[in-house]
């Protein structure tokens, strides 16, 4: 559990390249991109409306919308790190017990969420910036898991 904590360098990278994107109003488009590569990931969304293909996907008005909401979770993170269990209980028992999202879910979009600003920073995105997004997921997708038995 410990091997998650983060020291506060590593936030203000990840911070950093946080406020840039959603400043510039280009939230990275993570969720479209996990349901088109992980296509089963598409099952939780059905009530979504159209997601018959990777453009419908990317303009669904409903996945752009929730990927905010996602984004901005993110963001809630970083602004409570010294909290994060607490701050993520209710959506942890909100993705377990009503959603019954699998927790290895969690992993695969913390890692599309990395691809999606690799490709959005190019070389801005540097081996120590990744190195601090790579920390910040995994204590983002550790402490949604926290409520699953
Ligand atoms: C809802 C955050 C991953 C499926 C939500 C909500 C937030 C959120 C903030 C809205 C809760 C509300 O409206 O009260 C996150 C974060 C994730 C994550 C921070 C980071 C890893 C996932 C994954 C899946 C998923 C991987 C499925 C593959 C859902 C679904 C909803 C939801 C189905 C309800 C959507 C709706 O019907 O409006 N999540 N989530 N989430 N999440 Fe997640």
């Amino acid at each position: 559990l410990l091997s998650c904590t983060l020291d506060r360098e590593t936030v203000a990278i990840a911070l950093g390249s946080i406020n840039v994107s959603v400043s510039a109003c280009v939230p990275p488009p993570s969720l479209p991109r996990l349901l088109i590569v992980y296509p089963w990931t598409q099952r939780f969304f059905d009530n979504f409306g159209n997601l018959s293909s990777p453009t419908a996907i990317i303009g669904n008005p409903k996945v752009r919308a929730h990927g905010k909401k996602v984004l901005t979770s993110f963001g809630e993170a970083i602004k409570n790190l010294d909290n994060l269990k607490a701050t993520y209980a209710k959506l942890s028992e909100l993705h377990c017990e009503k959603l019954h999202v699998d927790p290895e879910n969690f992993r695969l979009l913390g890692d599309i969420l990395i691809i999606v600003l690799a490709s959005h920073f190019g070389k801005d995105f540097t081996p120590a910036c990744q190195s601090a997004w790579q920390k910040m997921v995994r204590v983002v997708a550790h402490a949604l898991a926290h409520e699953y038995h």
